[in-house]
Parts: structure tokens; sequence; C-alpha cells
């Protein structure tokens, strides 16, 4: 069972870093497929605490290599100075490998990033101005520079060039802004060339002999299964796709070769940024949710909009991921409340509805139907095993797992790495 991917089953957030984390000691290659610095994980490891953006979390597991994929949009200055504050605490990192044909976040995309959302005014995404949306357009426009550019000076000033010609066009005349020198920004993507070529690798290469070899590889995605460009709440999503068919696109993997698909699914549901979110909580049980749960961005500090567990999502995320296992995060955060709504359907127009709607517009008119679960109120931060835990909060995990189509294998009942409990194996 060698190659495995990891993703989020909501809207990011859920935890993923301590569950790859978890799987760290175990697996040969984490390999990151998609986005950018726009992710954030928190990992903790004893009392140190990191938080990662571009890197993979296994960068922290030593004996793993960790990878970025061809699939992956890099700002080069975010990932030099992330490796650097790694090395100060001694975590090695020699190990990285970037593919050649990742893209690069460039200076300009983040001022497009940021103008942009400025010009949308009250219909902006949210985005967390890291230059993500830029940087895919540009790919996909076929006018991106990529890692393996950064090595040939000639080739690298002409697509600088060609991408330049039109972007100077658009932020003087629509976005008033001051056109961007070819110069500069050829001079300062240069300045990195040295520092990175050690880490440029045919990563599909190494992956597929990896795999082929028997090794483990874990594929992590970052942000979350409703904010993929093509099954999330489009508009209000990232630009690439964290769902599963990513993995395979963003490494160069085939599907065929993935024997296990595991969503992480918070026992609650957050957001960031703008967009519908049916189970949303305006009153004091979503503040207390954002409290308890420490609901902060790690890339961007923002709060996270905070709101009940929604299993009409979690069944969409089996269904588009074709999930096989579920990573329950966080459940210790609902220790205290008496009872506990749980989303089991919405309401549209008056109909019931048991599977997310594909039209935007019933979306935004969903008002979610729920159950209601009795509650603990016991400490379970030191539970071990399933049985370890109270009745109620048993009950509650068996009904999430009825209710989102496949079954749960981990539960997460605290932050630090051994607060799990880990009940099938992913191996
Ligand atoms: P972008 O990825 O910066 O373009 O932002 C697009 C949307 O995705 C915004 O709503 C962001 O808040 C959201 N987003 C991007 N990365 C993450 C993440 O790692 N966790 C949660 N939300 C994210």
């Amino acid at each position: 069972m060698p190659a495995l991917v990891l993703l989020g089953a909501q809207w990011g957030d859920e935890g993923k870093g301590k569950a790859t984390d978890l799987l760290g000691g175990s697996v040969d290659y984490v390999v990151r497929y998609q986005g950018g610095n726009n992710a954030g994980h928190t990992v903790v490891v004893g009392d140190q605490k990191y938080a990662l953006h571009l890197l993979p979390s296994g960068i922290l597991s030593p004996g793993c290599t960790p990878v970025i994929g061809n699939g992956v949009v890099v700002d080069p200055a975010v990932l030099l100075s992330e490796l650097s504050g790694l090395a100060e605490r001694g975590v090695d990192t020699s190990k990285l490998l970037i593919s050649g044909n990742a893209h690069l976040i460039t200076p300009y995309h983040t001022t497009l990033d940021k103008v942009s959302e400025r010009f949308l005014g009250k219909r902006k995404i949210g985005t967390t101005g890291r230059g993500i949306g830029p940087a895919y357009a540009d790919k996909i426009n076929r006018v991106g520079i990529r890692v393996q550019d950064l090595f040939d000076e000639s080739i690298l000033r002409q697509k600088v060039e060609a991408a330049l010609d039109s972007k100077n066009q658009v932020l003087a005349k629509l976005y008033n802004r001051r056109a961007i020198a070819v110069d500069q920004v050829v001079e300062e993507l240069l300045g990195y060339a040295d520092q990175l070529s050690g880490y440029v690798a045919d990563t599909t290469l190494v992956l597929n002999d990896a795999i082929d070899q028997g090794q483990v590889v874990l594929f992590e995605g970052g942000q979350g299964t409703l904010l993929d460009v093509d099954h999330g709440t489009y508009p209000f999503v990232t630009s690439s796709n964290p769902t599963a068919g990513g993995a395979c696109t963003g490494t160069g993997v085939g599907p065929t070769k993935i024997s296990r698909v595991i969503g992480i699914l918070k026992a609650y549901t957050t957001r960031v940024g703008a967009g519908p979110f049916p189970t949303e909580l305006l009153d004091e049980d979503g503040e207390k949710l954002r409290t308890i749960g420490g609901e902060r961005g790690v890339t961007t500090g923002r709060d996270r909009r905070c709101g009940w567990f929604d299993a009409v999502i979690a069944r969409y995320a089996t269904r588009v991921n074709g999930l096989t296992d579920f990573f329950l995060t966080k459940l210790d955060v609902l220790t205290g409340w008496e009872r506990i709504p749980v989303c089991v359907a919405y309401e549209i127009d008056g109909k019931r509805v048991e599977e997310l709607p594909y039209s935007q517009t019933d979306f935004h008119h969903a008002t979610p139907i729920y159950e209601t679960l009795p509650g603990w109120s016991e400490d379970i931060t030191q539970a071990k095993t399933f049985d370890d835990l109270p009745k109620n909060a048993q009950k509650y995990v068996q009904a999430l797992e009825e209710m989102s189509g496949a079954p749960i294998s981990a539960i997460g009942v605290g932050p630090g790495r051994d607060e799990t409990i880990q009940i099938n194996s992913f191996l």
C-alpha cells in the first residue's frame, strides 16, 4: 500500500499537519501537490510548535524526503526564509526536492492578488494575498515562470518580458499602479538560483521509482475539498485542485498507484475568507468554538468563521475524492457542550436535500437541518483507545461516521503528536 493521499475534507485548516506528521515517521516521501504558501500547517513536536506554509510537514521527520511537486506554486523568497527558519531551529532541510516544473510566484503576482481583491470591493474572495491566483492564472495562460527557468537567464528574461507586457498595461491603466521593470524582476529571481539549485530534481521520476520500489509516499493536500477550483464553492475557492485527482496532476503519479485517500475532518466546521457556509454560527457558540479551538489562520492570522459539523459536506468529500478513510480532528474542542447539533441535510426552498447541490444559487439558499446529539464533559485528551472515550463522545464519532460515508480511522483528541486515537492503520 505505498501511496496515500491526505487532504482536507472541508474548507481547509482541519489539522492536516498533525495527521501528516503522525504518518511522517513511517513514510519515505511527503509530497505537496498543489497550492503554495497560502497553506498553513501547525505541527507540535514535543514542546516546539512549527508553523509551515509552503514546505511539506514531513520536513520535520528525520528519514523522510519532503517534495514540492510540479502542481505547487513556489514563492522563492518565502521558501528560502522558511528553510532558514527551520535550519536555525536545528531541523535538517537538506533532503528537500523541488520539481523543476513547479511555477514561481513573483512579486508581480502578489501585487496583482492584492490590487485585484481591492478592485473587487464587496465581491472580493478574501484571498490570502500571497499571489496564488495570479500565479496559477499565468500557468494556465502559458505565461508562467517555472523553477527551471531560474537556470537559464536568457529564457527567464524572455518569459518575464512576455508576462509583464500585458500586466504592466493592466497595472498602469486599470489599477493606476506603477509598471514593474523587467530588469528588477529578473535580477531578483536570478538571485535565488544558486540557493535553490541543489534542491531541484525530476520529482516525477523520483516518486514513481520510489513507489515501484515499495517505498511509502504520502501526498499532502493544502486547503480543502470545498476550496477546490473545480469541486469547491466557486468562485470562493483557491486556484488549484486540493481534491484527490490533484495529487496525480500535481506530481505526475498515475491514479492506479494510489491506494488510500484519507480525508481530514474537523469535528466541527471552519472557513476563512468569503463564501457560503450553511452551518456558520454568529453567536456565542461560534465564539466559543473559535476560542477553544484556537481558530485563527496560521498564514494570515485572520479569525476563522466557525460552525457545527456538516455531514452533507463530509459526504460530498467522500464522493469527489473517493475517500477510503477519515481522520477526525479536534474532538476535544467539543468537550463541555451539553448538546451538539450536527447538520444532516439542508432545506432549500422548502425541500429537504441530502446531497450538496451543484447549483451555487441553491447552496447560497441552503439552511441546515440539525440533529442534536448528547455531549460529554469529561476530559478526553488522555484517551488512547476508542473505548477510553466517554460513551457520548463514542456515539458522536459513530454518528459522524455513519453520516459521512467512510470509516473514521483516527481521532485527534488534543494538539500534541501523541494525542491521537488510531483505530485502523493507514499503511
Ligand atoms: P487564495 O488561495 O489565497 O487565492 O485564497 C482563496 C480562498 O481560499 C480564500 O477564501 C482563502 O481564505 C482560502 N484559503 C487559502 N488557503 C487556505 C488554507 O490553507 N486554509 C483555509 N483557507 C484557505
